[in-house]
Order: structure tokens, then C-alpha cells, then sequence
């Protein structure tokens, strides 16, 4: 079953544990005026993410689901809430929304940049273009009231985790970049960084492992200081 915990005013983590898979895979639920979405999860989760969701708010009410970008545990089951709510709209980049989901999503999505501002009541979405990190159509959420970054692919930690921390787990993140090399580019990531620096966030709400409420900057050290991007030979298919 889901678990469900508030890690910041009002948002919530939904966290699933897939046997046999080295991360756990965790979506988060906004509850305000306007409710958000930031991920999905899989589709093949649907129903348990949405009894989850149900622990928080009326998902017919929702309004905004992020896409930080077009990959199954991102936004696999994003149809799925679009068909039980409504007004609820797809968010994501420009890329994102001309290569994928103006013809993947059910509903036409809302593509924002970084001038765009989505006011949900008592939280406000800003968002980070961050291209290749990891995929093309990247984009980041950050939430202006709470100073949460949901910082998706980055920060992450693998193993089932408590729903926040404060320990520096950054030998484990390095460990699972190295292994998986989901970053293709040095200048990209430090792109990135940079502009998460700059909005100085309080909380790293990821999407695999614990939510990051202490140490932040010592994540943000890891990943300027050891090189993570590159080839790898993994395959899933060979497992862990
Ligand atoms: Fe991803
Ligand atoms: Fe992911």
C-alpha cells in the first residue's frame, strides 16, 4: 500500500515501494484552493495512488498536474486524473508540451517558463527550465511559499527511506548516478544547479528516497564536486 506523509505545509508525499526495485518511486499532493499534482506515478499504480490521494483531497477537485518530464513514474497514470477531474490540467515545459503531451495527454496541457507564476491559494508554483536533466523536456517546480523544490531525478537516494531526512545521504545518491547515468551532459547539470542555488530552496522534495530537509547544500556540493554525468553500461533488465 501507498504511504502518505506531510513534509511541508500542506503537501504531502505519496510513496510507493516496488519489491525488487532499487529506489522507491514518490509523487506529491498540494492541497490548497486550486490542489496540485507534482508527478503521477505509474500508470500500473493508478489505483493505489488514487485511494492515496483520496487521504488528502477530492481528486475530482484537482486542478494543475506537473510534468517535470515524459517518463512513466513521472506521469504514466496522468490521464488517469484527467478523466476523473474535470478542470484539471497538465503543466509542463514548452519542449514537453510540443513533443509529448499536447498529443499524449487527453486534455490540452498549460506549458509554462520561468517567468510563469501558478497561484493555488496559499502556495505559488515557479518553475525551472533544466533541459537534459535528465530528459529534454525537463522542468523543475518550486513552490515560492514553503521554499520546496520537487526536484524530481535529482537529489534522489535509493532504498526505502523515511519520508524526510536531515542526513547527508549524498555517498548514496553518487552511488545510484554512477550506477544508472541518467545525466548526459557536465554543462546541463551545472545549468541546473545553478539555478537551484539561486532560489536557495529549504526543502528537496525527490522523487525517489526521502524528502531532503537539512544539508541541502551539501547535496548541491556532491553534485558539482563528483562527476555523475556520462555513459554507463547498465541495463535494467539485468536488475541492480
Ligand atoms: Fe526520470
Ligand atoms: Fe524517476
Amino acid at each position: 500500500m501507498a504511504t502518505v506523509a506531510e513534509v511541508a505545509p500542506a503537501i504531502y508525499r505519496v510513496n510507493h515501494v516496488v519489491p525488487d526495485v532499487p529506489v522507491t518511486f514518490s509523487f506529491f499532493v498540494i492541497a490548497d484552493d486550486q490542489p496540485a499534482l507534482v508527478q503521477t506515478g505509474f500508470g500500473r499504480c493508478f489505483d493505489e495512488s488514487l485511494e492515496a490521494v483520496r487521504r488528502v483531497i477530492d481528486p475530482a477537485r484537482l486542478r494543475y498536474i506537473v510534468v517535470p518530464h515524459f517518463e512513466g513514474d513521472e506521469c504514466g497514470a496522468l490521464n488517469r486524473f484527467l478523466a476523473l477531474a474535470p478542470h484539471a490540467q497538465a503543466v509542463c515545459s514548452p519542449i514537453g508540451a510540443f513533443t509529448n503531451l499536447a498529443d499524449f495527454a487527453l486534455r490540452e496541457p498549460l506549458a509554462v517558463d520561468e517567468t510563469s507564476v501558478l497561484d493555488l491559494g496559499q502556495h505559488r508554483l515557479r518553475f525551472l527550465l533544466t533541459p537534459y536533466v535528465h530528459q529534454w523536456d525537463s522542468l523543475l517546480a518550486f513552490d515560492e511559499t514553503t521554499g520546496t523544490l520537487f526536484s524530481s531525478d535529482l537529489f534522489i537516494q535509493p532504498g526505502p527511506q523515511p519520508p524526510t531526512t536531515d542526513r547527508d545521504l549524498t555517498e548514496e545518491m553518487l552511488l545510484v548516478y554512477r550506477t544508472i547515468g541518467i545525466f548526459p551532459s557536465r554543462a546541463h547539470l551545472n545549468a541546473a544547479l545553478d539555478k537551484i542555488e539561486a532560489l536557495a530552496p529549504r526543502t528537496l522534495a525527490c522523487h525517489h528516497g526521502s524528502v531532503v530537509s537539512g544539508q541541502i547544500p551539501a547535496y548541491l556540493r556532491a553534485l558539482r564536486e563528483h562527476d555523475v554525468t556520462g555513459l554507463t553500461a547498465w541495463n535494467p533488465m539485468r536488475g541492480a
